[in-house]
């Protein structure tokens, strides 16, 4: 296994690109699944959850080829629609397949992905749902078990809660059922929108987009027109390095953004004290002369995204006070705190709202990613913390960042991978 060994204390300076967005290339990877030929994407990130989704589809009966972030997907030969156990289990966004297959081809079998380390996580609305679009759905030995022999049928849906994949999984069964579908409560983030542009570029009327009721006129199991298309930037990897410009309060360059989906990031820093340079792709975060602490509370978009929570909270260390962040999303998504605490901080836990105290001296010591983001927060920690950090188990960053090590390289970060 491998780990990250970082030398904190050094300024950063510099550019990094931005790779597309993984949360949004998961759900378009399983859109192919509705292509009447095959499809090319490009910006694909290089990271594990994307090699699982690709597995997946091949191990369903599709083609693909990847390189130079540019995949090209033939899922017109797919001849199983088992999603098994092996796969969904390395990566719960497997149970995108689910939609797009049962509206597909009227029957398909997802093993249950099961809980993870930030939280229950069930997918009961995602099922719910697909029972009002006439699914008959049973759970067996591990599996979804979804039938709808004469196909899905619209129908009107009220998300109990908001739910980004949920959403995603309806929009691709509405897509080929009969009539027309409307969802109520629907998820407005970005990766959801970029789902719905590239149906609708593909003959699928849909009503509503980036708004909370969303209408999707099906096309009746007849395969989508779709075209081929460019991830866009990965917010959650831009707000990452953001944070790594502001904990070493440094000057660094993003480059490849859109800071439409970054409004909720940008304005927490700026509150906290950092300046911005904000040109049509790039954004330049600046030093602060003071860091303020601050407060979050973690929401659906546009508010302030759970998948920053941990990096913001390794950030607020430095601030001068007492931050407060509440997560409201995922109930065990504090992880990390157990972590930075080895590292010398002072943050306390009451249910699901954290306290950290500012002006904290970290040192380094061995550390345990527990989770995608929860691992970049104790690399952040690391930049600043004074000696030599070892964050172990990175199996979970390769799911979701882009060479991480090699992008803080170059921006002047001393951190290396190495074995254990
Ligand atoms: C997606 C993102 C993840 C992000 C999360 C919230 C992907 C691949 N992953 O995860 O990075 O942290 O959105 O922004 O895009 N819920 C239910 N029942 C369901 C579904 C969800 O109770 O059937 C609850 C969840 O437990 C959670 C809340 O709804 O409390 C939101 O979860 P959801 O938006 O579904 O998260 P994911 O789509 O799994």
């Amino acid at each position: 296994m491998d780990y990250l060994e970082i030398q904190g204390g050094n300024k950063l300076n510099g550019t990094v690109t931005i790779d597309g967005a993984k949360n949004a290339a998961l759900p378009l990877i399983a859109a192919t699944i509705l292509a009447k030929h095959p499809i090319t994407i490009h910006n694909l990130p290089p990271v594990n959850d994307i090699y699982t989704m690709l597995k997946l589809l091949e191990n369903l009966g599709a083609t693909y080829t990847y390189k130079d972030k540019q995949a090209t997907i033939d899922a017109t030969t797919i001849n199983n629609t088992t999603a098994i156990y092996d796969i969904v289990r390395k990566m719960r966004a497997s149970i995108l397949t689910l939609g797009p297959l049962l509206a597909r081809f009227g029957i398909c079998e997802v093993s249950l992905p099961g809980g993870c380390a930030i939280g229950q996580r069930p997918i009961d609305l995602h099922l719910k749902a697909l029972e009002m679009m006439g699914a008959q759905i049973e759970i067996k030995q591990g599996y979804v078990i979804a039938k709808a022999p004469d196909g899905l049928k619209g129908a009107t849906i009220v998300f109990d809660k908001i739910t980004v994949t949920g959403t995603e999984n309806i929009i691709m069964a509405a897509a080929l059922a009969k009539g027309e579908s409307r969802i109520i409560n629907a998820a407005k983030e970005p990766e959801v929108v970029q789902l719905c542009e590239v149906l609708q570029d593909g003959g699928v009327t849909i009503e509503g987009i980036g708004s909370d009721e969303l209408v999707i006129y099906g096309t009746n199991r007849e395969l989508v027109d779709m075209k081929d298309f460019t991830v866009i930037p990965d917010r959650i990897e831009a707000g990452t390095y953001l944070c790594a410009g502001a904990i070493t309060n440094s000057a660094i360059t993003l480059k490849n953004v859109n800071h439409a989906h970054l409004v909720s990031i940008i304005l927490k820093l700026q509150e906290m004290g950092y300046d911005f340079d904000i040109e049509k792709e790039s954004i330049t975060i600046k030093p602060a002369s003071r860091i303020k602490a601050l407060k979050i509370s973690t929401t659906e978009y546009p508010g302030f995204p759970t998948d920053m929570q941990a990096q913001f909270m390794a950030l607020s260390l430095i601030a001068e006070g007492t931050s407060t962040i509440e997560e409201r999303l995922f109930e065990n998504r504090f992880m990390h705190v157990s972590e930075l605490n080895r590292m010398g901080a002072d943050i306390t836990l009451n249910n699901h709202i954290a306290t950290v105290e500012g002006d904290a001296k970290l040192y380094g010591a061995d550390v345990m990613a527990t989770d995608l983001r929860a691992s970049s927060a104790l690399v952040l920690a690391g930049l600043i913390a004074k000696g030599s950090t070892k964050v172990h188990r990175i199996y979970h960053l390769d799911r979701g960042y882009v060479k991480l090590e090699e992008k803080l390289q170059k921006l002047g970060a001393k951190i290396k991978r190495a074995k254990e």
